[in-house]
């Protein structure tokens, strides 16, 4: 990790690195970190209401309940990434205000006031030149089929493809990208083995059960999308593991195997191959015998990709664990009594690394961005990559108006690099999201720690353009990094 000395300055294609032309410059955020209006237009809860409104369970006791009141701001939100020149945005729409009255049986009324919201949201977009890009689901499920099963339950599976096609149906005139999922990884073990975000369960077969029926939902949601929206791209985005060991010994190797299957191949297979990676099902075979894959499934998921969307922010580094002394456990993920690595947790520990860490306590390596590119390329030659997510939270300060956030632009510069190093070794990657726009809600550490480029005063939702985000403009306007400065 370098840090900058410099000010924000403008980027210009003939002193920079070039990025190729029509490279899609966005920023994102999630319904749920952003929007506020909890229970507003006919919204009934989610699980991230639940489990933010249980006590213990999130940093402060900070819930979703206003968040960056972006429900009420968003054309204020807008003006901003229009100054700042924006190419796209991506937003989640949150499920519980499109089907309110849900339940595993049915999907229940359709919601106008709910629809209305993003129908506006997508139009005032497009009016200010920024495309849209949609999440179907970041993480916020209904309380209702949570309550039948969650994604424990293929009704939940069912349920999203036919909301997937509402929503398809009502946007797919002017959404060109719809991605199905995010992060599908969290919401099953972080969500069903560790419990460390909603619904916060710590039971180990039901998290594989959930990777299935999130790959079904994928799968049966892609299809809905391409009944209602036969003209828009179908995307997944995935947080994918840049998984090595420093240790040398057998063991250690396989560590990394069976990080690289629970994080990685248990989603990629299924969807781009059509079959579930076989040392994963040994692997877990003490846990769950997947009898929750029914016959057909396969083929359900493996549903022609359009794009798919990668989320990058550290690396993940592994050795076996021999049971003696206490686990190392610096995965990112939390400390917990309840490993998300099901099947595997009494094998594998996460050394802390040396170096430079974000707030979140992330290490920071750009290399596994330019390395993760490339392997996903390696094995899908001309599948169209897109960085859907990618940033860093540090403890940013307002003085005289401004955030002079040096260490956030150091993270971009350098994980912007690592991306051009990927697309000049022939990766076709053709955007990237930075996350995020807006300081958010960011799930277990409620408001503590600050993603965006644009600073929020939770107090009296006043935004504040970062350094950090006059540094990406320039980048956007001169669609090229900077030349390093002497
Ligand atoms: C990702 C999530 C996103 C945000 C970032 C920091 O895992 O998709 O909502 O919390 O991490």
């Amino acid at each position: 990790m370098t840090t900058t000395e410099e000010r924000p300055t403008a980027a210009g294609a003939s002193t920079g690195r070039a990025f190729p032309p029509g490279f899609v410059w966005g920023t994102a955020t999630a319904a749920y970190q952003v929007e506020g209006a909890a229970a507003e237009d006919g919204r009934t809860p989610s699980i991230w209401d639940t489990y933010s409104h249980t006590p213990g369970k999130v940093s402060g006791g900070d819930t979703g309940d206003v968040a960056d009141d972006h429900y009420h701001r968003f054309r204020e939100d807008i003006a901003i990434m229009k100054r700042l020149g924006l190419a796209s945005y991506r937003f989640s729409v949150a499920w519980p205000r499109i089907t309110p009255q849900v339940s595993a049986d049915s999907l229940g009324p359709v919601n106008e006031a709910g629809l209305r919201f993003y129908s506006v949201l997508v139009d005032e977009l497009l009016a200010a030149g920024i495309e849209p890009a949609v999440t179907l689901y970041h993480w916020d499920l209904p309380q209702a089929l949570e309550d039948a099963g969650g994604w424990t339950s293929r009704a939940t599976a069912e349920r999203f493809a036919e909301y997937a096609e509402v929503v398809a149906g009502a946007l797919g005139d002017r959404v060109r990208t719809f991605i199905t999922l995010n992060e599908p990884w969290c919401s099953a073990y972080l969500g069903y083995a560790s419990g460390v975000h909603a619904p916060g369960r710590t039971e180990p077969a039901a998290a594989l059960a959930a990777v299935h029926h999130l790959n079904l939902a994928h799968g049966l949601g892609a299809a809905a999308v391409r009944r209602a929206a036969p003209t828009a791209r179908v995307a997944l985005t995935l947080n994918l593991a840049w998984v090595r060991t420093e240790g040398t010994a057998d063991a250690d190797h396989d560590a990394v195997r069976r990080v690289d299957g629970l994080q990685n191949r248990v989603f990629l297979d299924p969807v781009l191959r059509g079959s579930y990676p076989a040392d994963v099902l040994a692997d877990t075979a003490a846990v769950s015998d997947w009898s929750f894959v029914h016959e057909g499934d396969l083929q359900l998921i493996h549903q022609p990709l359009d794009v798919l969307g990668v989320n990058y922010y550290s690396p993940t580094v592994v050795r076996a664990w021999d049971g003696s002394g206490p686990r190392a456990e610096a995965d990112g993920h939390g400390a917990s009594t309840h490993s998300p690595w099901v099947g595997s947790h009494h094998l594998i520990e996460f050394p802390e690394l040396p170096g430079h860490r974000t707030a979140m306590g992330w290490s920071v390596d750009a290399r596994g961005m330019t390395e993760l590119l490339l392997r996903v390329h390696r094995e899908n030659p001309g599948l169209e990559l897109v960085v859907t997510e990618n940033g860093a939270a540090y403890e940013d300060v307002v003085v005289a108006g401004q955030v002079h956030d040096l260490e956030r632009t150091g993270y971009l510069r350098d994980h912007l690099a690592a991306v051009l190093d990927a697309v000049e070794a022939g990766a076709p990657v053709t955007g990237y999201y930075l996350w995020s726009f807006l300081d958010n809600f960011e799930w277990g550490y409620g408001f503590s720690k600050r993603f965006g480029i644009v600073h929020v005063d939770y107090a009296t939702q006043q935004r504040t353009v970062k350094d950090s985000a006059l540094w990406y403009a320039g980048v956007v306007a001169g669609n090229a990094l900077p030349a390093p400065t002497a």
